[in-house]
């Protein structure tokens, strides 16, 4: 395909889908596992209850019903589909990823298909690639996925950290558009910071511990230093939003929504405060569904969008936050098909 002169070309957002496995866990079924109470999680994260994935579900499982239910709502084509982004920590193997399967199993056979982890600010680096692929005219369809099935590296054992996490997916569509400057995806600002990549870690399975017979169990697990990971948040996410704005010359009045990382109740409170916008412009839906990384962003979309508070033309900004340490902000005004 021949690129065109990039000013005119530019990466749109279409379309939302959502997947949450069937099954939801409460804080009352959390207060039968470990020494925890409904009053303690509500209080210091705003989670009511969260959904887990089933014994014979994986993160593709998840991300195919996302996917299919995107398909739906947009009436796409899977075969008009060039490019499929899976943005996991939890893939279903370490080999292969996730992507080719999540192709496969929703009808496009022979789509470029590849796995990105960023963590909790996946979605945001998988935006940033498949709009730097469209601009630059290499595809013109794209369906990004955020899939996650924290429940498989969540400590049980651990109140600190299984009160937190949970699993589902979610997806958007993102098409070439030659319209005006102005619309579809403006901006994005990401960075990382790795010195602080033992906040927020799994110590083994990876290359450098790899899990043996002998691994305590926790260590195969998310651990997690709360209070570091809090701040870090609450900081980057008030940062990058305002360096996004400015590079775009909008302000925080121009916005919307506010789409963050949905990992406590209180960090969404406190970026409210600090950038100056109103709290019903910041949404939550993780009291219905706990922190699910990847998923997090794409899901709450879903979530304004099903309730109607994402009307076209809306002024998005989509910010993430999470391990490596990763941050990630996409600014977008929604254009949805039709
Ligand atoms: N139930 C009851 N008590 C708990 C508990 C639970 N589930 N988890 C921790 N506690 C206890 C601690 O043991 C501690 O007790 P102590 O004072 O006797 O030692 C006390 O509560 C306070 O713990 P602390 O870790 O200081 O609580 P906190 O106010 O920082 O809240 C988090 C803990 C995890 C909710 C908070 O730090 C947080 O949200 N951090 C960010 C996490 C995050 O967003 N991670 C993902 C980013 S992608």
């Amino acid at each position: 395909m021949t690129a065109g002169p990039r000013a005119r070309r530019r990466a749109r957002l279409t379309g939302v889908g959502a997947y949450l496995p069937e099954r939801v866990m409460t804080n009352a079924d959390l207060e039968a596992l470990v020494d925890t109470t409904d009053d303690w999680i509500v209080s210091r994260t705003g989670v009511h209850e969260r959904h887990i994935a089933a014994a014979d579900q994986a993160t593709s499982d998840l991300a195919a019903g996302a996917v299919r239910d995107l398909l739906r709502r947009t009436n796409v084509r899977a075969t008009d589909v060039d490019l499929l982004v899976v943005a996991t920590s939890t893939p279903d193997y370490v080999l292969p990823p996730c992507a080719p399967i999540v192709g496969t199993m929703t009808g496009m056979d022979t789509v470029a298909a590849y796995d990105t982890n960023a963590a909790c600010s996946g979605f945001m680096y998988a935006i940033a690639q498949a709009t730097g692929m469209i601009e630059s005219g290499m595809v013109r369809t794209a369906v990004v996925v955020g899939a996650d099935t924290l429940s498989r590296i969540t400590n049980w054992d651990d109140r600190g950290t299984c009160v937190l996490f949970a699993d589902g997916a979610g997806c958007v569509l993102i098409e070439v558009d030659e319209g005006e400057p102005g619309t579809g995806i403006l901006g994005v600002e990401f960075g990382s910071d790795g010195s602080g990549f033992g906040d927020l870690w799994v110590p083994a399975g990876g290359t450098r511990t790899p899990a043996t017979a002998s691994t305590p169990h926790g260590e195969s697990c998310i651990q997690m230093n709360g209070r570091e990971v809090f701040r870090f948040a609450t900081r980057i996410l008030v940062e990058s939003s305002q360096r996004l704005l400015d590079e775009a010359g909008l302000t925080i009045d121009d916005v919307d929504l506010v789409v963050a990382h949905q990992a406590n109740e209180r960090i969404l409170d406190h970026a409210s405060e600090r950038m100056g916008i109103p709290r019903e412009k910041v949404v939550m839906n993780l009291d219905r569904v706990g922190n699910t990384s990847s998923a997090s962003i794409p899901l709450a979309l879903a979530h304004v969008h099903d309730a109607g508070t994402l009307e076209p033309g809306s002024l998005v900004l989509m910010v993430g936050f999470g391990a490596g340490l990763t941050w990630g902000s996409v600014l977008v005004r929604w254009e949805p098909r039709g």
